[in-house]
């Protein structure tokens, strides 16, 4: 039988290429609050003897998990033959170190939790900075799609003479493969957090001849945008050409794009892992041919999807 995937509302997109990749069946479930807050989930397209893939963003996680543990554990009591989770964000990687006495290292507590929860989980860039890699902290088989391939297209057929520019010393990871696939240079700027919305920025000296091209910031994650505010400022102050951002989740809390338009960027864009106003870069394929290649490798080589 076909895999059956339940997407959670706004993951429509991501299910119907889910769909044509794995030659799944998108399944009718839903969720809705009881009086009292709590959580009501009834999967309509019975899971028994199927393939289940759930199809859930994570941003905003504490909002869907107790849905998703929901709807994962009643496809297995209903006779799932397996559940997968596909979201092209994963929460919860940023806090990946007691950094101060008594903090829950969320990513490693989220990652166990996650891991009792589905059979295998496939999702885009995760915020690897002290893990190198989710197998360090998932127990179950992941697989991780790269934005790098949609981000330097975007880069070759929208900016000429492009400078990438990484905002932190974390980001050398994509902004060198960015960089490679675009053929143009990179430089490395180095942050220091104060907080959660206060960063400081240090530029290095930047090659007289790259000093007239536009400089590409590229960040894995836009949150309160003060990472690339602050860059975009001092690459300004500099006197480098207006910055383009580009940034693959577009998480953006409230005030975010204002505060990164009013710092003078050029442009700003995202990848489509979360739909945002900014959204120019498709990177859902990517995320469903990952999907695609674990489920066949590990979760059900007998299995051809899309045969
Ligand atoms: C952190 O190390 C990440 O790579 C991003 O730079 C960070 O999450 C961006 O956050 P914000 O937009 O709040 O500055």
């Amino acid at each position: 039988m076909r895999p059956l995937i339940y997407a959670w509302p706004g993951n429509e997109a991501l299910a119907a290429v889910l769909a044509r990749e794995l030659s799944a069946e998108i399944g009718q479930w839903t969720m809705r609050r009881f009086p009292d807050g709590e959580t009501y989930v009834r999967l309509l397209s019975a899971p028994a003897d199927r393939h289940v893939v759930l199809a859930c963003g994570l941003q905003q996680p504490d909002d869907k998990c107790i849905s998703v543990y929901f709807a994962a554990s009643t496809a297995r009591e209903l006779g799932a033959r397996s559940v997968g989770l596909v979201t092209p964000y994963l929460a919860y990687m940023r806090q990946d170190a007691r950094f101060n006495p008594g903090e829950a290292v969320a990513s490693r507590t989220f990652a166990r939790w996650l891991s009792g929860c589905v059979d295998w989980l496939a999702t885009l860039d995760p915020h690897l900075h002290r893990h190198a890699s989710l197998s360090e902290i998932y127990s179950v088989p992941t697989v991780v799609a790269s934005s790098t391939a949609a981000i330097s297209r975007w880069i070759v057929a929208n900016v000429a003479d492009p400078l990438v520019v990484g905002p932190d010393a974390e980001s050398v990871q994509w902004v060198s493969a960015v960089a490679a696939a675009a053929a143009c240079p990179y430089v490395v700027l180095q942050k220091t957090r104060h907080g959660d919305a206060s960063v400081a920025i240090e530029i290095p000296r930047i090659a007289d001849a790259w000093r007239t091209r536009t400089p590409v910031l590229v960040d894995d994650i836009i949150s309160t945008a003060r990472t690339l505010a602050t860059a975009v400022s001092h690459l300004r102050a500099a006197g480098m050409p207006a910055p383009v951002c580009i940034g693959v989740h577009a998480l953006f809390r409230a005030d975010a794009l204002q505060a990164l338009q009013a710092a003078g960027a050029r442009q700003i864009v995202t990848c489509n892992s979360i739909a945002h106003a900014t959204s120019a870069i498709d990177v859902l394929p990517d995320v469903a041919r990952a999907a695609q290649d674990l489920f066949i490798k590990t979760v059900a080589p007998d299995t051809r999807a899309g045969v």
